[in-house]
């Protein structure tokens, strides 16, 4: 399916928002992107992020997440029927078990907010403010099977100042986390 442009067929998996669902599709809507974006799936039927999907005329699937071994089998069909060579989670909030990923064999990106190794798992922006740290960020790195400890891509600090609420360091980490995502993808590719 158009391998010869060069570009990786992408699917983004998302639970809710999708503000970096909307980042890449702007990105993979450039003509020099490395990626095109064949699926979008969500585990949520009511993730807002389903429109970008839409309005983009993206093919996306809601996949309903009884428990983990049939998401799996079933997330692994879809991504084979659309030749996927390169997954990005987007604010996907389930966990993917060590055999997926080694029967998904193609690489596996996830974007997290924090400065990791800091803050694995969830909260991060209240855990940076009541630890009084000066600076939180973002990392995109690829997913291995334990939990947000994969190799670290690309990595961007914001600074905390003492006014930051969650919701204001919320707001400025996920700023950086569009710029990063993108960046993170090319980095990775072009190593390839
Ligand atoms: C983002 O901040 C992302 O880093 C985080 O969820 C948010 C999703 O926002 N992901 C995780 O916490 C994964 N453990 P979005 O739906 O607007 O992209």
């Amino acid at each position: 399916m158009e391998k010869s442009s060069g570009k990786k067929n992408t699917a983004i998996l998302i639970s809710g928002r999708g503000s970096n669902l909307r980042s890449l599709i702007k990105y993979a809507k450039k003509k020099k992107s490395l990626i095109r974006i064949v699926l979008v799936v969500s585990d949520n039927f009511s993730a807002k992020g389903l429109n970008y999907a839409n309005k983009s005329k993206i093919n996306n699937i809601v996949l309903k997440y009884s428990n983990r071994e049939s998401f799996e089998n079933r997330l692994l069909k879809s991504l084979k029927i659309n030749n996927v060579d390169l997954i990005c989670l987007a604010g996907f909030m389930k966990i993917l078990s060590g055999s997926f990923i080694k029967k998904f064999k193609n690489p596996i990106l996830n974007i997290h907010p924090s400065l990791l190794p800091k803050y694995k798992g969830l909260n991060t922006h209240n855990r940076a403010i009541q630890n009084k740290d000066k600076y939180s960020g973002a990392t995109v790195h690829i997913v291995n099977k334990k939990l947000d400890s994969g190799k670290i891509i690309l990595q961007k600090k914001v600074k905390i100042l003492k006014s930051d609420s969650e919701k204001s360091l919320e707001k400025k980490v996920l700023k950086i986390e569009h710029k990063i995502y993108p960046k993170a993808i090319i980095k990775l590719l072009a190593s390839d």
